[in-house]
């Protein structure tokens, strides 16, 4: 089930993040500046533009909101814009310092914590959420059951959980099958397990029911140019009508995007 056949640790999975926390290429301007992070979102938004109707960034307000693997905090910043009393968990050290340093340049109040989110009743006892949201991570993490296991103790009654996981049946992971691309930017990603709609009921099971579950994005891009910050679409994909590209995107989308409910 997993693109990379490697047992890993969760200790690789920290390494590895650290060395080039998610997206931190998104901008070519000096890290850590407004500017900076003002193009890593456009960047992530424009590539990825699925996510905000996914997190419903502006439904949170004044709720609190967990995120495990809150990355360099493009998310993060959304979520406390729109109100939110944000807290955000990251096993990486790396990530985590320059999504502090993003909530410092933009004035905004939020809790960041260092921890593995295999372990959130030990990380955060006794917290309990309305929203708990992770964003391209639980496929990471060497036992992604006891990230759903904690976040099932941490979820208030009528709260949510929101999670994007990579999916099987894509486009994504043909490529990566056929040799033709990898699961990350940076090669040598320790652990991406992809899922089918069995086996994110089998990690839910139990413990919350899911309220849907779709599939989104296909990266549409030529990667040497997208490197590049230019934007030039892959002649396959330039010659498909949009409606098309749209139908493909539903069926063979990378990103699993699930809502569950507390059983
Ligand atoms: C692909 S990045 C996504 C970051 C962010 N959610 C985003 O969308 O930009 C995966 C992140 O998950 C973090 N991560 C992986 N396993 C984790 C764990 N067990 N606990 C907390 N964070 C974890 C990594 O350190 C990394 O920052």
């Amino acid at each position: 089930m997993s693109v990379s056949d490697a047992v890993a640790t969760i200790e690789q999975v920290r390494d590895y993040w650290d060395r080039r926390p998610c997206n931190i290429r998104h901008s070519a301007r000096p890290i850590g500046t407004r500017e900076y992070f003002d193009e890593v979102k456009a960047r992530k938004y424009f590539v990825e533009p699925h996510i905000p109707g996914f997190a419903q960034f502006e439904r949170w307000h004044g709720r609190r909101v967990l995120e495990i693997g809150c990355g360099i905090g493009t998310d993060a910043v959304n979520f406390a814009r729109a109100g939110a009393d944000y807290t955000g968990l990251e096993l990486s050290p790396a990530s985590m310092a320059l999504a502090q340093t993003r909530f410092e340049v933009f004035g905004l109040k939020g809790t960041f914590c260092i921890g593995d989110g295999e372990r959130l009743p030990e990380v955060l006892p006794h917290q309990r959420f309305d929203l708990i949201y992770s964003f391209g991570v639980i496929h990471h993490t060497p036992s992604p059951r006891a990230v759903i296991a904690g976040a099932r103790e941490l979820i208030r009654p009528e709260g949510e959980l929101r999670i994007m996981v990579y999916a099987k049946n894509s486009w994504k992971a043909a490529m990566i099958d056929a040799g033709l691309d990898q699961p990350e930017a940076q090669s040598g990603c320790p652990i991406a397990t992809v899922h089918t709609r069995e086996s994110i009921e089998d990690l839910l099971g139990g413990l919350f029911t899911i309220a849907s579950a779709e599939q989104a994005h296909i990266f549409p891009y030529v990667v040497d140019k997208y490197l590049r910050y230019e934007y030039e679409l892959q002649p396959w994909f330039a010659a498909m009508p949009k409606p098309m590209f749209a139908a493909l995107q539903r069926r063979l989308g990378w990103h699993y995007l699930i809502v569950g409910k507390p059983i």
